[in-house]
């Protein structure tokens, strides 16, 4: 028999609570708690109709592994450059995919490129509950530059799910964008649009859809102020990819924005960069420019280095700032870089190089708001900490990178020789690098002379070298 509940669901978070509460004790947003009446029997119904992806439908058939028939994805490319390289070659046919980001990053604009872009090869629709139609008429004036078929490129402002299913139905749509997924909702879930539920009711019936129909499916969500897509993390599992656009260093200001992959089920996770200009976004073809763009600003305290991303390298600039304690216990502030990584770093340190690092504050910071789990930080961090204590200036020619151990040895890490490369080509000279990563064609790349070192003396001495 059907059975009414009441529960409390948070518009921010999407966690559920039997009773009222002011503030959410999950996200801590205050009067986020909106009521829903659910009919039970109804849920589980709407479960089978719209739950997670089988692809094959309601086709009950068991298969042995030899039956099953493996389809190749095909990949539309974009000729967005960066685009196509976050999406492992381009958009994926029947892929469904959220694009979160903050309001202005440029989610609207990147979607409309890709829109007019995709249109000469298939029927695109692009339903939007954000903005006014002449809105995007004003956008795609600004997008002139990008080629499009105006006979396959279609709007809508419907934002009721099953309208714009029927839509793309009716006009063979082979790529739909939901602008946003916060706008859209079911007429027979009876709570606003935005709210947990029809967020991830609305999710699943388009993701369903689409997977049945082959349709491409990329959905607009906003984020919270932590830098979460809003509404329940399900909407994440429901969908093949999930990507955030932000800004460089999380500056509204920065023209610069990152589309980072946070989940996808076609390629590496990969992040892809561009700048916002006049005429839309642009893709930046050589990110380490953007990281290592003051490169002529002589500082204490900060080193160059090579990040792995995905399938590239990038050149970013590691700083830190060691300084006596200004009251109670030193501590230790790590903004990019693993904080138990930078504590182990700074112990190592402080026995190696006899300077008590271990009993300073100590600031670092991956410039530009990038984040990276890998060790080849930690030697120049040591490095800027060195710089900064003693205020000398480590040239700006100057690249390192190499795990550091515990007795002061320098580790090999992954993909030395493209690090080398990458470093040769945006002009820099000098590079220190884990002598087990050498290998004698490094000698080769032109331009740039490499340090291979087995300890962090060793390292020190050759820093010292180009320091002033
Ligand atoms: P928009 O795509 O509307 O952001 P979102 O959908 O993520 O909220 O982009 C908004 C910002 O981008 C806005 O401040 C105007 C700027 N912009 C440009 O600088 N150049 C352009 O060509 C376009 C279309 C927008
Ligand atoms: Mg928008």
């Amino acid at each position: 028999m059907a059975k009414n509940k009441t529960k409390f669901v948070c518009t921010e978070c999407g966690a559920q609570f039997p009773k009222w509460q002011g503030q959410c004790s999950e996200c801590k947003e205050w009067n986020t708690l909106d009521e829903e009446n659910e009919i039970i029997e109804h849920v589980a119904n709407r479960a089978e109709q719209v739950g997670g992806y089988a692809g094959e439908g309601s086709n009950n058939k068991i298969l042995k592994i030899s039956e099953i028939v493996q389809n190749e994805n095909i990949f539309f490319k974009t000729d967005i450059e960066e685009l196509d390289h976050v999406f492992g070659g381009g958009v994926v046919e029947g892929a469904t995919i959220l694009i979160g980001g903050f309001p202005g990053a440029g989610k609207s604009t990147l979607l409309l490129q890709l829109a007019k872009s995709l249109s000469s090869k298939m029927n695109v629709l692009y339903a939007t509950g954000e903005e006014s139609l002449s809105q995007i008429k004003m956008r795609s004036k600004r997008l002139k530059k990008i080629k499009y078929n105006d006979d396959r490129l279609f709007f809508t402002s419907k934002n009721e799910v099953n309208d714009i299913i029927k839509t793309c139905k009716e006009n063979d749509i082979k790529l739909l964008i939901v602008d946003s997924i916060q706008t859209a909702y079911l007429s027979d879930i009876p709570t606003a649009p935005g709210n947990g539920r029809q967020l991830t009711e609305c999710a699943s019936t388009l993701n369903r859809f689409c997977k049945n129909n082959n349709v491409t499916l990329l959905v607009i969500g906003h984020i919270t102020k932590d830098g979460t897509i809003a509404g329940p993390e399900k909407l994440k599992h429901i969908m093949d990819g999930s990507f955030l656009l932000s800004s460089l260093d999380n500056n509204s200001n920065s023209r610069f924005r990152l589309l980072t992959a946070e989940k996808y089920r076609f390629s590496n996770l990969e992040t892809a960069f561009f700048a916002m200009t006049e005429s839309g976004l642009q893709s930046v073809s050589n990110p380490s420019a953007m990281f290592i763009q003051d490169i002529n600003e002589e500082a204490t305290g900060s080193v160059i280095t090579s990040i792995w991303e995905g399938t590239r390298p990038i050149l970013v600039e590691i700083q830190s700032l060691v300084q006596e304690v200004s009251k109670g216990y030193p501590q230790v502030l790590s903004m990019g870089v693993d904080k138990n990584r930078i504590s182990m770093q700074i112990a190592i340190a402080t026995k190696m190089l006899n300077i008590p690092f271990s009993s300073y504050d100590v600031f670092v910071n991956l410039v530009g708001g990038m984040k990276t789990n890998e060790t080849v930080t930690d030697l120049p961090f040591i490095l800027a900490m060195y710089s900064s204590n003693k205020q000398s200036i480590i040239s700006r020619e100057l690249v390192s990178f190499g795990e550091v151990g515990l007795s002061g040895e320098i580790r090999p890490v992954v993909n030395g020789v493209e690090r080398v490369k990458e470093a040769g080509k945006a002009g820099f000279k000098y590079i220190i690098i884990p002598k087990a990563n050498y290998s004698s064609h490094m000698d080769k790349i032109k331009g740039i002379k490499v340090y291979p070192v087995k300890n962090i003396i060793e390292a020190i001495d050759i820093a010292d070298k180009y320091s002033k």
